[in-house]
């Protein structure tokens, strides 16, 4: 069976009943991911007031690891429309935006195509089903920053303003798009709204943990033999994840670490590979769902490299409203760039760890507070490497370039050349030794012209040259 879409926030999965509509029975639903949390917080307002309803689609192909909003929203526009809608019948609200970046032509043609359609057929638009309910669907384009994923910072954007956060309270849901009271959903949730009102609440909770039910999407990437989106039931482990589905780590390496929420999420390690994937057990290990990006290490990849990878994009992607994270993720990509270099001190360590505390503490918004996260679950499981970066000046996984050199074993190397035509800056020359068995020199590098490109080691079919 196809399981649905399904992002379940809430760790229980109950019923409530919407105000019953004049000209229908009572409708039961089941409290699920979309009608939960707005639907909380939208009972603390007056009924009377005009209420919005919005789903976030966003902005963010360039955030490492994710595809999957793209699929769900291409692919699954009715049912995220039909998702929003049910949402508005459930809050009182009258309209719905989408947000979606402008970059996903795709996306936006099929959603405009998709509401035009429903509008045609009377399912969007007034007295839907001659009913007195009415709901209509707006289409917003955003031009990508990461932020604008933020909720108030998408509100802003919707607006036509800068797509910068706003201090809560007031939250959206009292005071959201242009003063409305407002709920921001993800696609991903709305989408299983529709399957979960057909297939009622107790299908829906037969997949997943105690408290996380339903399924989750992944974008499983990085160092792993099957790449791609997999929907799983909640509840599954990410050993199921990495090996079963994903296939195992390419050539016989060993796993190191498998990245879970993106930017803003942490490392899991070996350690926990037979943790359940769920909400609550993420969280508790140092991690988070997000929106499913899943990026798989192998013993290959350099942990503090990792981290200064998220940190770049954290710094290119902080809006600047607030200076502890406009100006300390600058400071944390120095340090952590230092690092890598081999110029940092203990002292810097200690830097690096007190900045991460304070811009979680301190930023405004969730950019801010979360951006700290690959750096401090990197420390809590690989600090032995940070330390070798450190104290040692090397890279244990040989990827920082600074701290790192080719060599050409002399004796595996049988003098083929094919190395010294194949090096770009000239560095590689012939040395005066023939090794024993063979007739042509054996040649070295010139370490202060290397560029360490790796051309000459991805070539030698002798496996003579390694990085050290
Ligand atoms: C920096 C940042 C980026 C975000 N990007 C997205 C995004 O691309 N898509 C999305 O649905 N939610 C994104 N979110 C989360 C939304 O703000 C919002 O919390 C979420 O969509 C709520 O949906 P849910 O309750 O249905 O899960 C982002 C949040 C932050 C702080
Ligand atoms: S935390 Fe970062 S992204 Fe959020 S408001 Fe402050 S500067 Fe902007
Ligand atoms: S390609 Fe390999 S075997 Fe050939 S010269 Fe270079 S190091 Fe030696
Ligand atoms: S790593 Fe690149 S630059 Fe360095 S010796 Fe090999 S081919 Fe030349």
């Amino acid at each position: 069976m196809m399981l649905p879409f399904v992002k379940s926030i809430l760790p229980f999965l109950e019923t409530f009943t919407l105000k019953p509509n004049p000209q229908e029975q009572q409708i039961t639903v089941p409290k699920t991911p979309l009608l939960v949390r707005s639907l909380l917080r939208a009972g603390s307002i007056s009924a009377d007031q005009d209420r919005l309803v919005l789903t976030v689609t966003v902005p963010v192909e360039k955030r490492p690891g994710l595809k999957f909003f793209v699929v769900v929203r291409e692919e699954g526009v009715a049912a995220v429309i039909e998702g929003m809608a049910i949402a508005g019948y459930a809050i009182g609200a009258k309209n719905g935006y989408f947000y979606v970046r402008a970059e996903y032509p795709i996306a936006v043609r099929r959603l405009r195509l998709a509401i035009k359609q429903l509008e045609e057929a009377g399912l969007l638009g007034d007295n839907i089903f001659g009913t007195d309910f009415s709901f209509r669907c707006h289409l917003r384009l955003g031009a990508g920053a990461f932020v604008c994923g933020e909720e108030t910072a998408l509100l802003n954007s919707i607006e036509g303003k800068r797509g910068m956060p706003r201090p809560r309270p007031p939250f959206p849901a009292v005071k959201g798009l242009w003063q409305k009271p407002t709920i921001v959903n993800n696609v991903e949730t709305l989408a299983c709204v529709p399957y979960i009102m057909r297939e009622g609440a107790a299908e829906f909770a037969k997949h997943g943990t105690e408290k996380s039910k339903g399924t989750k999407v992944f974008a499983l990437g990085g160092k792993v033999n099957n790449v791609g989106l997999v929907e799983v039931p909640m509840g599954t482990t990410l050993r199921e994840l990495i090996y079963d589905i994903g296939g195992g780590i390419p050539n016989g390496k060993k796993f190191k670490a498998i990245q879970t929420g993106g930017p803003s999420g942490g490392c899991l390690t070996a350690d926990d590979l037979d943790a359940l994937i769920d909400f609550d057990n993420l969280i508790a290990k140092g991690s988070m769902m997000g929106s499913g990006g899943a990026i798989v290490m192998d013993e290959d990849n350099c942990m503090v490299d990792v981290a200064k990878f998220y940190m770049e994009f954290i710094c290119d992607e902080s809006c600047g409203k607030c200076s502890p994270c406009r100006i300390g993720t600058k400071r944390m990509l120095e340090i952590l760039t230092k690092i890598t270099k081999g110029q940092a001190t203990l002292e810097d360590l200690d830097k690096l760890t007190a900045l991460a505390e304070n811009i979680k503490n301190d930023s405004l918004c969730a950019l801010g507070q979360t951006a700290p996260n690959p750096i401090l679950s990197t420390l809590a499981h690989f600090k032995d490497e940070y330390m070798a970066h450190i104290v040692d000046k090397k890279c244990p996984a040989h990827v920082c370039k600074s701290l790192m050199q080719y060599h050409i074993d002399k004796e595996k190397c049988i003098g083929c050349g094919l190395c010294e035509r194949q090096c770009p800056v000239n560095a590689i020359s012939k040395t005066d030794y023939v090794a024993p068995g063979h007739k042509l020199p054996s040649r070295v590098i010139d370490q202060s012209k290397c560029i360490k490109c790796g051309m000459c080691m991805a070539g030698c079919k002798f496996k003579a040259i390694s990085k050290q």
